[in-house]
This record gives C-alpha cells, structure tokens and sequence, in this order.
C-alpha cells in the first residue's frame, strides 16, 4: 500500500498542505515545533481515527478554526482510493471516495500503518492500559471483526459490571441472567485472547532477530500476561474461563467490578532474560519498541497481502552511529517509509539521494526534492 498525497486543512499549525510521496523513502526535516510530527500523526489519524497522543479530536483542529480537514490519495490493490477524515466540533466524518462510512468497523482496517514514535516509551514505562490498548489498535487495523469483537466484549463487560452492582444492593437478584452473561463473556473474553495471542506469538517470531540487528545483541521477547489459561481446545479454554468467573463472583460483587478476561491482560518486553521496564537503558527501551514495529511490518503484510505504510518519528535521537548505521540499512527495503530527523546530516547520503526530502517551517513546506518512483 502506498499513500502518493496528503493534504492538509486547519490541521495542528497547518492551514494548508498538500504533499506528494515517493513510494519508498520520504524524509521531513525542520527545527524543534515546526510541524513534523503533525504530518505523521494526521496520517497516522487517517488510518486509525484517532490520535496515538491520547489527546481529544478537538485538539488536532488549528486553533481559530472551526473544522479540520485530512485528505489522502491511497494506491492500494493497484486502484487509488480518496480517504477523508472532516473533524468539527459535533464530531468527524469519514470518507472512502468520496461516500460517508458510518460504521468505525467498516473502516479501520482499510488504510494500514505502523508508527513508531518516541512517545510510545510509555508503552514500556506506564500501566497496562496502554499496553492493551496498542494490541487493540493494532488488531482493529488487521481485522475488522476484530473491532467489532472488542466493541461486544466492552458492551457485555459494563453490563456484567452493573449487573453485580444491582446484585450487591439487592439480595434477590436474577443469578441466571448471570449465568447468560458469564457463558458469553467467556466465549467472547476466549476469542479476544486468541487474536492477542497469535499477534505476540508472530512478533516473537521475528522481534529478537530485529533488535539484534539494529542493537547487535539477541534475546528479546514479549510475554503475555492473562488470567485466561491457554488450552489447545477453545471449548476448554471457555469452560475454565467461565469457572473462574464463577470462583472471583464474591469478589467481583464486592468491588462492583470484573477482575477475571483480557481487559486485565498485560505483556512485557525481557531482554536477556530480564523484565525491560526495571534493567533496560533509555536507548534500550527505545530499541525495543522499534524492534516490535518494525516485527509488525511481516505481520501486517501477512494478514493483507500489502505492506503497511511506515512512519518513523524522530528515530535517529539517542541511537549511537552504528545503531543509527544499522537502523538505516534495515530501513531500505521495499516498504513506504516516512521519516522525520531535525539533522540531515544524521542520515547516510546514499539514502537522501534516493528519497524525496522536504523541508518543514513553520506549518510550511519550504523546500522539496522529489525524486521519480
Ligand atoms: N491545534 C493546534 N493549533 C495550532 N497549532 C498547533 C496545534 N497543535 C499543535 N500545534 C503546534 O504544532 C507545533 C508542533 O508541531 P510538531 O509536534 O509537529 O513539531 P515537530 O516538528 O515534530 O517538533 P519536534 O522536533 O520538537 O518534535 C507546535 O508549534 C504547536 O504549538
Ligand atoms: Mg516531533
């Protein structure tokens, strides 16, 4: 998949941009705040509708502004496609060619990216929640039943919730509907797990070879966490899960919340053998993360039969010449790259040569070299 144009209105400080991408390297320079990281983050908004920054739509409008606008033109399965995100203050619209699509499931998996940013240290650092909530996205780029799955699972899970809250006021509550509910939690709760549990396992496959090659020494992997025990036979795995429902009922009651199923899930980054998050250095954590994006790229093109697009924000920061060196050779392959640095001169000149570079000021383009495809 390739995006070929992105245009901008009233997006961060752009008031307007319109920018052609070369199929293979693309490279935006400027200062400190001059607009770089918008770029990527409005393509990134195109694909997932959301914001990796955690921060609300309103915010991505330009300030003064009553609408904010990203438009792209997407070669996919050799036809072009036009994606519209229309972003106001009741809420945004989304357009494939020009007609609405109501429904976020139908539309998500479309357009696919993988992002690397210096902001997702945090996914190493912080709770569990973020954690989660990256398998989440990722997953809902790769299927889109996927979504909907999630969206039944979240549903039943606040009902449950209330439920046993009602429960814990009132003593003569309906423990059949419970039952109903707890029989389809665990069915649904076994589904999420095995979508979960085939992306790690597929990362693991290849995460370790990665890091080796940027950081020149092996033996990284993620270990899932979840309360769900894995069986061979799903129909075990949904029996054991619906027991240990039943067992954590009286605390579930009394907490008026669900402490068993894959919204308490986790995993963790071990190098060497130990947990990331207590050992590793800042450019080991940073290493690890690119390791586990650039592991998806396999992943997503395997799910799709087309190579996401790849956005790499900031990456040659507090990397050493040599990682930076092996970082650039693992980039030059056939996969659309976009990438941000505020130093040229970080950047091997045999790979500036073939990339279309443009430089950022202001909310502006002010210079661009294009190269043909
Ligand atoms: N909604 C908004 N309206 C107007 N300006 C905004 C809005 N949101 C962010 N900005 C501006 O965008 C600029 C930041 O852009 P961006 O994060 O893309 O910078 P950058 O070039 O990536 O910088 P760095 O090298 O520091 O990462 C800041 O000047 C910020 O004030
Ligand atoms: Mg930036």
């Amino acid at each position: 998949m390739i995006i070929k144009n992105l245009e901008l209105n009233n997006y961060r400080n752009y008031d307007e941009l319109n920018i052609n991408f070369n199929k293979k390297l693309n490279i935006i320079i400027g200062d400190n705040a001059q607009g770089k990281t918008n770029i990527l983050e409005a393509i990134y908004v195109l694909a997932v509708t959301k914001s990796y920054l955690g921060v609300s739509d309103k915010n991505l409008i330009k300030i003064g502004n009553k609408f904010s606008l990203i438009k792209a033109v997407i070669d996919k399965e050799d036809s072009l496609k036009n994606l519209e995100i229309i972003i106001n203050d009741n809420g945004k619209k989304i357009k494939i060619n020009n007609k609405e699509i109501k429904k976020l499931s139908d539309y998500v998996s479309n357009f696919r990216v993988i992002l690397f940013s210096p902001d997702n240290i945090r996914m190493i650092k912080e709770g569990p929640g973020i954690r989660r909530r990256f398998l989440n996205v990722e997953l809902s780029q790769l299927s889109n039943k996927y979504v909907k799955l999630v969206n039944d699972f979240n549903g039943l899970l606040k009902q449950r919730n209330e439920f046993i809250r009602i429960m814990n006021l009132s003593s003569n509550s309906d423990l059949s509907y419970l039952d109903v509910i707890d029989n389809k939690f665990a069915q649904l709760a076994v589904d999420i797990y095995g979508y979960r549990k085939k992306f790690i396992d597929q990362v693991n496959e290849q995460i370790s070879k990665i890091y080796e090659k940027i950081a020149g020494f092996s033996d990284l992997m993620i270990k899932y966490h979840s309360n769900i025990d894995y069986d061979e036979d799903k129909k075990v795995m949904i029996n054991n899960l619906y027991d240990k429902l039943k067992k954590s009922f009286d605390k579930d009651k009394n907490y008026g919340m669900t402490f068993i199923g894959p919204h308490r899930d986790d995993f963790y980054f071990y190098l060497g053998g130990k947990n990331i998050s207590l050992y590793g250095s800042q450019g080991q954590l940073r290493m690890a993360i690119l390791a586990l994006k650039l592991s998806e790229i396999d992943i997503f093109t395997k799910y799709s039969g087309e190579s996401p697009i790849l956005l790499l924000d900031d990456i040659f920061s507090e990397l050493d010449v040599t990682k930076k060196n092996k970082l650039i050779d693992y980039i030059l392959n056939d996969v659309q790259t976009i990438i941000t640095t505020t130093d040229i001169n970080l950047i091997d000149t045999k790979l500036v040569e073939n990339a279309n570079v443009y430089v950022i000021n202001d909310g502006k383009i002010i210079t661009q070299e294009i190269v043909s495809d």
